[in-house]
C-alpha cells in the first residue's frame, strides 16, 4: 500500500515535470497514465436528460456500437509486455451503458488481475449483477462502482435526470448490492443541481443503505451542443490516461462524444509507446497544453490545469504576482 502511495506520488512529479517541458518534449508524457479508459459500449436503454448518448448525431458518430473480447485482447497486449505492466487500472465505461455490452463479464475477465472502476445506470437485469457479485468475490479487483443514481424515492428518480429508468429496478438491484463484499466500493452518485433538500434526502438514503455517496455538478456543457463556452485555455487531462471509444479510436479526452480528439486506432499501434506517446497523440497533447480552445468540444469545458491547480502552486503565484 505505502509503495503504491509512493508510486503515485513519483508518477504525479513525472506527469508535472512533462507538462512544464511539454514544448521541449513536444507534448511527450514520462509518466504512466493513471488509468485506461475504454468504451465498453455506446448505447444506452435510458434517455437522461443531458447525455448525448440517445441521440442520432451520437449514435452516427460510433460504426461499432460495444467493444468486444478480441480489442481488450489487442489493448493487454501494448500495455503488457513480459509481465511488465504500464498500467494497472482500467475505466470500462464512457458514454453508454456497460451491462449492454453482451460481453461485459468476458471483458472483466479479461482484466481482472487489474484495478476495475465503472459507472452503471443500474437499471439492467438482476442477473448482471448476480454476475458482477460473483466476479467480485472472485476477483477482489473492482475498486470503485458508481452507481448513477440521482433519487432518493421513486417521483425525484423518475422525474429529475434518469429518463426511461425504473426505480423498482434500481432498488432491487441496489438490495443485492447491499449484502455483499461490492457495497464496500460501491458509491452512488448524485448530479447536484443545487437543489440542498435534494441533496439532503439523497444522502440520507445513502446512509439508510450505507453506501458512500459521490456528489458531482450536473454539466450543462456535457451535451456538448454549444449552450456552455468557458474561456480558460490550457488542458492536461491528455497527460492522465489513454481513452479508447467503442470503435479502438484513441482520443484525447474521455468527454468528447463526436470524437473531435480522435488521434489513432489501437489496431495501428504495435507498441505501448505508440498507444501513449504516438506522434499524433503527443502533437495533440502539446495543442491542448498550450491553447485547449482551438478545438470546438473543448471550447464547452472548463479543462483540467494540472499546474495551476495544484493549491500550493497556486498560492505561490499568487503570492509571486502580489509582490
Ligand atoms: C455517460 S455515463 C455512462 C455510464 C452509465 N450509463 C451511467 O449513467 O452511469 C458516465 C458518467 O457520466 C455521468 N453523467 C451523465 N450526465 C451527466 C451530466 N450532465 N453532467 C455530469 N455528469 C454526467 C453519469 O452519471 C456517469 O457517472
Ligand atoms: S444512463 Fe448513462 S449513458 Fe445512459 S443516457 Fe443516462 S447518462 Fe447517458
Amino acid at each position: 500500500m505505502l509503495l503504491r502511495r509512493i508510486k503515485a506520488r513519483l508518477n504525479t512529479l513525472l506527469m508535472k515535470l512533462s507538462i512544464i517541458c511539454a514544448p521541449i518534449l513536444r507534448g511527450k508524457a514520462f509518466n504512466r497514465p493513471i488509468a485506461i479508459l475504454i468504451e465498453t459500449s455506446a448505447v444506452c436503454n435510458l434517455h437522461c436528460r443531458g447525455c448525448p448518448v440517445p441521440h442520432r448525431y451520437f449514435q452516427k458518430s460510433r460504426k461499432s456500437k460495444f467493444i468486444k473480447p478480441k480489442d481488450v485482447q489487442k489493448i493487454l497486449s501494448l500495455v503488457e509486455i513480459d509481465g511488465k505492466r504500464h498500467c494497472d487500472t482500467f475505466v470500462v465505461n464512457n458514454f453508454g451503458e456497460p451491462f449492454l455490452n453482451l460481453d461485459f463479464l468476458s471483458i472483466l475477465d479479461i482484466l481482472s488481475s487489474y484495478f476495475i472502476i465503472f459507472s452503471t445506470n443500474l437499471n439492467v437485469r438482476s442477473e448482471h449483477i448476480d454476475s458482477l457479485i460473483a466476479y467480485h468475490e472472485k476477483y477482489r479487483n473492482i475498486s470503485e462502482l458508481i452507481v448513477s443514481m440521482d433519487g432518493y424515492d421513486q417521483g425525484s428518480y423518475e422525474n429529475f435526470y434518469r429518463i426511461g429508468g425504473s426505480w423498482d429496478k434500481i432498488i432491487n438491484n441496489i438490495q443485492k448490492i447491499e449484502r455483499t463484499a461490492l457495497r464496500e466500493v460501491t458509491q452512488l452518485q448524485l448530479l447536484d443541481n443545487g437543489d440542498q433538500e435534494f441533496r439532503e434526502r439523497f444522502i440520507a438514503f445513502a446512509k439508510e443503505h450505507r453506501f458512500a455517496t459521490r456528489i458531482k455538478p450536473l454539466d450543462a456543457s456535457f451535451k456538448k451542443d454549444g449552450t456552455a463556452l468557458y474561456t480558460t485555455n490550457k488542458c492536461h487531462f491528455s497527460y492522465q490516461g489513454i481513452y479508447i471509444d467503442s470503435d479502438c479510436n484513441i482520443v484525447s479526452c474521455c468527454a468528447d462524444p463526436m470524437m473531435e480528439l480522435k488521434n489513432a486506432n489501437v489496431y495501428n499501434c504495435q507498441s505501448w509507446s505508440e498507444l501513449w506517446n504516438g506522434e499524433a497523440i503527443k502533437k495533440r497533447r502539446l495543442a491542448l497544453s498550450k491553447n485547449k480552445n482551438l478545438f470546438d468540444v473543448c471550447r464547452q469545458c472548463q479543462g483540467l490545469n494540472l499546474i495551476t491547480s495544484n493549491k500550493w502552486l497556486t498560492a505561490k503565484l499568487q503570492k509571486m504576482r502580489e509582490a
